[in-house]
Formats: structure tokens, C-alpha cells, sequence
């Protein structure tokens, strides 16, 4: 089967199309015919040798984490799906990614596709839903009626947490540039604010959570308009602990799980017209170091999806 792989960690040029074994699936395993995979910053940082050392990165690896195919084969003791479900999910980033004709995935890992979208369409959404998903609810707890301010609001995460914390019933800002503010409105930010020209610590304040994916300074700077006892949650380095700590905000990290329950409810939110994946382009299979180069420079609109079959 086809496959993009790196030998060596470095550049977007280390990545190579190679023929390799198609893999066979453990027990608890399902082998899955890949439709689509999509672009997410994990990518790059694990081709770049980021993770070394973080968590395990064996080599060769196949990139690509996020998936939406068709199950091919189950393991012996796989209940949960069978062959000819339409899956999707986000599979283990330690692991052979989804940048391949085939890929093996254990099985509760993989949710069942939303029905009403297309293949493409479903590989937008595992990694970086289930990250605003949790960061917005399991880490943010954000409930209906509070205010949330989202960093990066145009991007994969962004997106996704804008139209989730909506759908909450929270009063949501989103931090984008000047190009993407019509948008973000139209996807249900009540608030937009262009991070090039304006400052959100002179804007906001009394904000419940900040969802950050940036880290750096505008992390530190959102301190300034959280409320007593509000909280922030990163994708990234959470880097102001002890200031927080001072003045009772509660600031965490943490690194998105799969979890088929929520790709189950995340689905159900994307039948029902609710939740609108956001998709900057489309690329082919082996156009995958040149949608990492697009990724890297930090301004896609939602997300470079991988087409494959
Ligand atoms: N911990 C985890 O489990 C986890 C999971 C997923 C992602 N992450 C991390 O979270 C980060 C974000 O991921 P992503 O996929 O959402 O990234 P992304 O899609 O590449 O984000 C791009 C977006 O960021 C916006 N942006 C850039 N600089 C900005 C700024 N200073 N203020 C506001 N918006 C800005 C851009 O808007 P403009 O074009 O208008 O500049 C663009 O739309 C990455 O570092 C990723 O590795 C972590």
C-alpha cells in the first residue's frame, strides 16, 4: 500500500511515498481502509523531532492523525464495530498514522462517521474536535451563560470550539485576524477581536475560561481578563502557573484523548446541522509535505484535509 513516511526527523522533505505491507490488525484491533486523513500542527512538531523525547516516536512513522474510512478487518475480540462501518477517529499519535491506504487502529479509538458528510468532510474533525470538545468541557467546564474567550478562533481547534461553546449557550469571543472576522461571526462568535491591531486585555474582562492554543505572551496577557476563580485551559505550554495561582485562576494543560463518546456526540452535533466542519483545502495523499508547509505558517482557516481514495 501507499504510504508517507519519515526515516530521520527535519523538514517537510523527509517526508516520502513509499509501498509498505498493509498492516494486519491485533485482537483488539480494526483494520481500516482510509478515505481521507486531514492536517493537523502535531504533524510538523513530530516530523521536526519535537515530541523526541515526550512521548514515544518510533521510526520509520507513518504520519497523519485524524481518519475517516471504512472498517476492512476486526480483531478477534473487536465488538464494537465491523467490517463495512464507516469509522472515523483520531489514532494513537505513537503509532503508524493515517497518511496510507490502510491503517490499523484499536478499536475503541474509532467512533462511527457522522452520516450526513462525506469522508473528507469527517477527517476534519477527530484531532481537533475532541480537543475543543475536552478543552472546552472536560478541562474549561464551561457551562451555558458564562463567557469564553478563544485564541486562534479561525484555526482547527478554533473552529470547532467556537461552534461547541455556541451550541453550549455560552457568550463566546473569538481572537482571529482582520480576513476572518466576518467569518467567525457567521460561525457564531458573538465577539470577534483582531489580534493584529487590537488588544483583548483593553477589551475584555470577567471572562470564565480562555481557551489558548498559542501560548507565549498571549497567554500571559489573558490572565489580565479572566474573572476570580475563572480558568484557563492550553492546547500548549501552560506557562503561568505561579502567577495564576496568585490570583485564583486556575490554569491548565493538557493533551487531547481519544474518546469514542464524544466522537459519537461530536457526530450527532455534525448530522444534526449544528456543527459545520470548516475546510480551508483539499489536497491529495501525496501532497502531504506541501500541506504541512501550508500548516506551519500558522493562518489555515479550519482545516487542510488529505483525500486519499
Ligand atoms: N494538546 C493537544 O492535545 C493539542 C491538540 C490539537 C492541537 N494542539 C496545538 O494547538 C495549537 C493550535 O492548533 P490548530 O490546529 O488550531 O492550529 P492552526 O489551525 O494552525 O491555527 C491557525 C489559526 O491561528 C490563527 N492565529 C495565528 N496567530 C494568531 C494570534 N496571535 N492570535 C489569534 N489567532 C492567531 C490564524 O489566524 P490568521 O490567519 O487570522 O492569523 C489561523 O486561522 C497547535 O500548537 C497545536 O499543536 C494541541
Amino acid at each position: 500500500m501507499k504510504a508517507m513516511r519519515i526515516h530521520e526527523f527535519g523538514g517537510p522533505e523527509v517526508l516520502k511515498m513509499e509501498d509498505i505491507p498493509v498492516p494486519q490488525p491485533a485482537a483488539d484491533e480494526a483494520l481500516v481502509k482510509v478515505y481521507a486523513s486531514s492536517i493537523n500542527p502535531v504533524d510538523w512538531k513530530i516530523r521536526g523531532g519535537g515530541y523526541k523525547g515526550k512521548f514515544p516516536t518510533p521510526l520509520p512513522l507513518t504520519l497523519g492523525w485524524d481518519v475517516s474510512g471504512v472498517v476492512e478487518q476486526v480483531g478477534a475480540d473487536v465488538k464494537s464495530i465491523k467490517p463495512g462501518d464507516a469509522v472515523y477517529g483520531r489514532p494513537d499519535v505513537t503509532r503508524n498514522g493515517a497518511f496510507a491506504e490502510y491503517i490499523v487502529v484499536k478499536a475503541d479509538q474509532l467512533g462511527l462517521k457522522p452520516q450526513n458528510v462525506d469522508h473528507i468532510t469527517a477527517a476534519a474533525i477527530p484531532l481537533a474536535g475532541l480537543t475543543a470538545w475536552q478543552g472546552l468541557f472536560d478541562h474549561g467546564q464551561l457551562q451555558a451563560g458564562q463567557k469564553v474567550l478563544i485564541h486562534a478562533a479561525s484555526g482547527g481547534v478554533g473552529t470547532f470550539a467556537v461552534q461547541f461553546a455556541k451550541w453550549k449557550g455560552a457568550f463566546v469571543i473569538g481572537t482571529t485576524s482582520e480576513k476572518n472576522k466576518t467569518f467567525l461571526k457567521e460561525l457564531g462568535a458573538d465577539e470577534v477581536i483582531d489580534y493584529k491591531h487590537e488588544k483583548f486585555e483593553e477589551q475584555l474582562k470577567n471572562v470564565d475560561l480562555v481557551f489558548d492554543t498559542l501560548g507565549g505572551d498571549t497567554q500571559r496577557r489573558s490572565l489580565a481578563v479572566l474573572k476570580n476563580g475563572g480558568r484557563l485551559i492550553t492546547t500548549v505550554k501552560p506557562e503561568v502557573l505561579e502567577e495564576a495561582k496568585e490570583r485564583n485562576i486556575h490554569v491548565e494543560g493538557y493533551m487531547a484523548q481519544s474518546i469514542p463518546a464524544q466522537l459519537k456526540q461530536i457526530a450527532q452535533l455534525v448530522d444534526d446541522g449544528i456543527v459545520k466542519p470548516v475546510i480551508y483545502k483539499v489536497m491529495k495523499l501525496e501532497e502531504a509535505a506541501e500541506a504541512q508547509k501550508i500548516s506551519e505558517e500558522g493562518h489555515v482557516r479550519g482545516k487542510i484535509v488529505l483525500q486519499v481514495v
